[in-house]
């Protein structure tokens, strides 16, 4: 861990911080089932598919937002990301190197840091805001006067002065003072990627505007990856770089921001982006485009988990699992309209 923090040069390599030219991290069939009681010892025990086989790469510097219904996964796939869960199966490459295996997890969890939604559950509201920032280069080694020194310079970066913010409590901060301090805390171990699930969805709107700002000039003086989960399409759309659209633990689609904003080619997807508020009243539709609640992920419909609320559904939508496939350049789609030769007669014949 150096001494000092970067300064706001804007002269660093936009691939992260450097090295080989390589994804930050790489998931690679993670899957999490939870196990659910069921009343009866005698019944087998089911499971919520939480998170089913999941492959992705976070590229260095970049933002990768995740979308997708409450309940789809998002958050289970942050929490493995931040191994603080187990996945069932499946690894993660860091940097090239094997998470728990060539690069233990001790080194990794140093490096991918969390910001979650609820401000106040995250911080202890017995430490200062001093304290709760300095703990974990405390806890990592960093001598008291250092760590401390270390969290002013923080709480300047994330806009609070440390002369009036210093020696707070949690409850004596503001929503929006709470976050930039969370924000604060998660960069003090000076981490290469940071995961913010829904970090900005409980603040008011000027506020997260805010710390919106704040978080793409954080980035960039520091060199950061950010994963970023959120419900709003509309500030995911500010933000990412490329978008993840998750649909029932599986990725439906992954794109640029660009092509899955103006080009996206899952159903499930366009159905998501149509149900976005607009901000032409012109171009508001009154009629909800995702018909029905999502399926239970305890017992999830066979073949293309989308077909019960698709309207492009055919008879072999109910008995194929739509794998990803290439549409365009870095987006791809899991639907067998997309897929050559898959029997959707929307699909083009197989090559060859
Ligand atoms: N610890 C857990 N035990 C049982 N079920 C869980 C647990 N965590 C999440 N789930 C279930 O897994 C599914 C995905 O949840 P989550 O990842 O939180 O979704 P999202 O963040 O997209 O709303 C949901 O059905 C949720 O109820
Ligand atoms: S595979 Fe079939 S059901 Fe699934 S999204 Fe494509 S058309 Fe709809
Ligand atoms: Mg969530």
């Amino acid at each position: 861990m150096t001494d000092t923090l970067p300064s706001s040069s804007g002269d660093l390599d936009p691939r992260d911080r450097g090295g080989p030219a390589q994804p930050l991290i790489s998931a690679r069939g993670l899957l999490k089932h939870f196990p659910v009681r069921n009343g009866s010892l005698f019944q087998p025990r089911k499971v919520v598919r939480a998170v089913d086989g999941v492959d992705f790469d976070i590229l260095k510097g970049e933002t990768l937002g995740v979308v997708g219904e409450s309940g789809c996964g998002k958050s289970t796939t942050a929490r493995l990301l931040m191994q603080l869960i187990r996945p069932d199966r499946g690894e993660l490459l860091f940097d090239g190197e094997t998470v728990g295996d060539t690069l233990p997890l001790t080194d990794y969890r140093r490096q991918v840091q969390m910001v979650f939604q609820d401000s106040y559950a995250s911080l202890n509201p017995r430490l200062t805001i001093e304290e709760s920032i300095s703990f974990g280069p405390r806890v990592h080694g960093v001598p008291a006067q250092k760590a401390i020194a270390r969290g002013h310079d923080l709480l300047w970066r994330v806009g609070l002065e440390p002369g009036r913010f210093a020696g707070r409590y949690p409850h004596e901060l503001s929503g929006g003072q709470r976050q930039r301090v969370n924000i604060a805390r998660a960069l003090a171990l000076e981490p290469r990627l940071v995961i913010l699930d829904e970090a900005v969805s409980a603040l008011d709107k000027s506020v997260e505007a805010q710390v919106l700002n704040l978080l793409l000039d954080l980035k960039r003086d520091f060199g950061l990856t950010y994963l970023f989960i959120s419900h709003d399409l509309n500030v995911v759309r500010f933000m990412c770089d490329r978008v993840i659209v998750m649909y029932l633990g599986k990725v439906a689609e992954i794109g640029s921001c660009d092509a899955i904003f103006t080009n996206a080619r899952h159903p499930y997807s366009a159905a998501l982006l149509a149900s976005m508020p607009k901000m032409d009243p012109n171009a508001r539709t009154s009629q909800p485009p995702l018909a029905g609640d999502p399926p239970n992920p305890i017992d999830p419909p066979p073949g293309c988990r989308f077909h019960p609320r698709c309207d492009f559904a055919e008879g072999v939508c109910g008995q194929r699992m739509p794998p990803l496939s290439t549409v365009s350049l870095g987006q791809e789609t899991a639907c067998l309209m997309s897929l050559a030769g898959s029997g959707h007669s929307r699909a083009a014949p197989m090559e060859g």
